[in-house]
């Protein structure tokens, strides 16, 4: 006969089946984090040099997820977060030179492993704050029982001067979490951005120099 489930039995496979479709981002993250280790290895035996100074992955808080779905008023499905919430899972690749950078965007563009579905180059197109980096909204490949998943998931590539800037200016607005940080100190920040920009140039073209002299 059929048995109606308990408000506690639904409650339980909800979560397990929520926590189901996490497992999938996870399991894109440790593919992403092994793929861009073994590029570095790889880069290294062969060319004697690696574009990635280190890297870094994170999963979602479930909090900022919440506050993502409240503010882009989405229904609560796995469909609908998985369509319209593409960092659940990210990964973040430090670079020494701006020209890494692009480096690797091209390197992923090439894999048949990875799909590029949005790029924010906010390198050449700074966002207001100052805030330097090169966004590639992705999907990656996982294999879960013999078939073939796509995950979305934000890769953030940038040189070590931007990711200074970037975990300093957030640090000092988390400071101000819920207020406005003061219009100078905005403005203060926006130069910085430029004043660490002018190193990550000036790097490069010592660099360039060095490489056309040897
Ligand atoms: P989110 O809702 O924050 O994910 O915004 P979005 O979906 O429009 O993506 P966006 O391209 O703005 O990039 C989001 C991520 O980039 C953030 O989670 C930060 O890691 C980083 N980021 C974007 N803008 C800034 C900024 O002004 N300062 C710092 N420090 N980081 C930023
Ligand atoms: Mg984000």
């Amino acid at each position: 006969m059929y048995k109606e489930k308990t408000s506690l039995e639904l409650i339980q496979t909800a979560l397990k089946n929520w926590r189901g479709f996490f497992i999938q981002y996870e399991m894109a993250l440790y593919e992403m984090e092994s793929d861009f280790k073994i590029i570095d290895l790889e880069w290294k035996a062969r060319f004697g040099y690696s574009p990635i100074e280190h890297l870094k992955t994170r999963m979602k808080t479930l909090q900022s997820l919440i506050q993502k779905i409240d503010k882009k008023n989405i229904p609560l499905t796995q469909e609908s977060v998985k369509k319209h919430i593409k960092d659940i899972a990210g990964i973040r690749i430090v670079t020494s030179f701006i020209d890494d950078i692009y480096m690797l965007k091209k390197h992923i563009e090439e894999r048949e492993d990875y799909r590029i579905i949005e790029i924010k180059d906010y390198i050449k197109d700074p966002k207001q704050s100052g805030y330097k980096s090169l966004h590639l909204i992705i999907e990656t490949q996982i294999i879960v029982s013999n078939k073939v998943l796509w995950i979305p998931a934000e890769i953030q590539i940038r040189t070590s001067a931007m990711d200074f800037w970037a975990s300093t200016e957030h640090k000092l607005n988390y400071k101000y979490q819920g207020k406005d940080i003061p219009k100078e100190a905005k403005d203060q920040l926006v130069e910085l951005s430029k004043a660490s920009y002018l190193l990550d140039l000036e790097m490069s073209t010592l660099r360039n120099q060095l490489l056309s002299s040897e």
